[in-house]
């Protein structure tokens, strides 16, 4: 690693210190963790763990060290507010909940938030007012939310006292994040972006531009997902013109662990910089490489890989998501044949698959992804089907009360078959992408119930639900 390189992310040289030491015997913790380095307790699951307090700087320095860190990357984007998580883009939205208006008052939130923007709801008692995206009709995908979307919504809701999006979505479509925010900005509410999967937007030409720099007021991110931090790695950051850093620094303290894990945070640190300073040779070369395995799968009669050119609206042009209803293979079954073959893919179901490829590929191993991803959608070709959107795009939710109050009502479990018209007291979501079909004070309807028992039936993972056979759901007690 290049030590020039390693000034300008004071949290890994830090950590590269830390190790020093630690390997020369000279950092002796009588701190957290209590598993001391020693790898002949639990074994080598303890490589590298320092914590942030007394780890990467003694206890009564570490705050500072930590904002010298989020300060230069808050200069590098123009960001008056910037806040490192060791509790993933999942910490960050729910902070963001909570930084904005108090119980009871109305947000705008796009139905297809991930399920900790729900869960955001349910711990800061905001009621929402959602809204959905565009569906694209050849493929089915969620476009972006688009600005008329949220100027009726916000002349619907005056009192509405923020607007939360997700950009891009777990699919690559992305919103025109300039134009929401000539929308909020008009109307002097802030703009909240989600943008976990986003991290790397912006750092080439040919991507689109990153949501911060579009205008948006917050934007949430996981620097370990695009980026190659560690798992939970993650970044906020704001303008604090119409957001207010006092309360953004309580609400960020508010859900965050008191022991945060150094190691994650040099990691988040070293790939922000790593970004900075090389994200545009980087981001090309990805970008390249994703094409390239676009090409290949194109081969394969009855494949939709859609981009930017084939979509209406931006799309991630680095995202590989491969659509598989005119070939009639089975997404599941390709899936676990490609798990056989050691390919472990980020996202599966019967109609698309995504697997997730990075600026840390090498070109040989998505060559060879693609290679077998080819082989694999032949040898399952089946009849082809119709295009159907996934039901995390499609919900139309009736709220009945609000998240919160659903949340903590008396519920209890209904038969399956009865659940219809009852007041949801839980989380039920497809994952991947997490999105939830069945929520929190949300009226069930018959179209969401049948949905989720498809998925299942088509071998998704229905996870958050407390019974994930699906034969009965908790609902509010009548
Ligand atoms: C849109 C979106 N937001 C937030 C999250 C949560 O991110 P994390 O896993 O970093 O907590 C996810 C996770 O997949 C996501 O898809």
């Amino acid at each position: 690693m290049d030590p020039d390189w390693l000034e300008d992310a004071p949290l890994l040289r830090a950590w590269v210190d830390a190790q020093r030491r630690l390997a020369a015997g000279d950092l002796r913790a009588f701190t957290v963790p209590g598993h001391k380095h020693r790898r002949d307790l639990i074994g080598e699951v303890v490589t590298g763990d320092v914590p942030l307090y007394g780890g990467l700087a003694p206890i009564r320095d570490a705050d500072a060290l930590l904002r010298a860190a989020e300060q230069r990357t808050a200069e590098r984007w123009g960001a008056d507010w910037c806040r490192y998580s060791v509790g993933g883009s999942t910490h960050g939205n729910q902070a963001m909940t909570l930084a904005v208006g108090v119980p009871g008052d109305t947000v705008v939130v796009d139905r297809t938030c991930h399920r900790s923007l729900l869960l955001g709801l349910v711990l800061s008692g905001l009621r929402p007012a959602w809204v959905q995206p565009p569906i694209d009709d050849s493929t089915g995908l969620p476009l972006g939310i688009t600005p008329a979307t949220i100027a009726d919504t916000l002349t619907s809701h005056p009192g509405a006292r923020a607007v939360f999006v997700t950009s891009p979505s777990y699919v690559g479509t992305c919103a025109d994040v300039a134009a929401l925010s000539q929308v909020t900005r008009a109307a002097g509410v802030p703009l909240v972006v989600d943008a976990a999967w986003g991290a790397h937007l912006g750092s080439h030409p040919e991507l689109p531009v990153h949501p911060f720099t579009a205008g948006a007021d917050a934007v949430v991110t996981s620097a370990h997902k695009a980026l190659s931090a560690l798992n939970q790695g993650a970044v906020v950051l704001a303008r604090t013109d119409l957001l207010d850093p006092g309360r953004l620094d309580r609400a960020m303290e508010a859900t965050a662990t008191t022991s945060p894990s150094g190691t994650i945070l040099a990691s988040v640190d070293g790939s922000l910089t790593l970004l900075a300073q090389r994200g545009g040779q980087l981001g090309g070369v990805l970008l390249d490489r994703v094409r390239r395995a676009r090409d290949r799968l194109r081969d394969v009669p009855g494949v939709v890989v859609p981009d930017s050119t084939t979509l209406r609206g931006d799309f991630d042009d680095a995202k590989l998501v491969v659509l598989l209803a005119g070939t009639g293979a089975d997404g599941i079954a390709v899936d676990r044949e490609m798990a056989n073959r050691g390919f472990i893919l980020e996202m599966a179901d019967r109609d698309l698959l995504i697997p997730m490829v990075t600026l840390a590929d090498h070109d040989g191993a998505v060559a060879a992804l693609a290679a077998a991803l080819a082989e694999t959608i032949e040898g399952h070709r089946g009849v082809p089907r119709g295009t159907v959107p996934h039901a995390a795009w499609t919900v139309a939710a009736d709220q009945a009360m609000s998240p919160r109050e659903a949340f903590f009502a008396a519920r209890e479990p209904v038969p399956w078959g009865d659940a219809a018209g009852r007041v949801c007291a839980e989380v039920v979501a497809p994952y991947p992408p997490g999105v939830a079909v069945l929520a929190p004070g949300e009226r069930i309807t018959r179209g969401a119930l049948d949905a989720l028992r498809q998925a299942r039936t088509e071998g998704a993972r229905i996870a958050y639900a407390a019974d994930p056979t699906l034969d009965t759901v908790l609902v509010v007690q009548a």
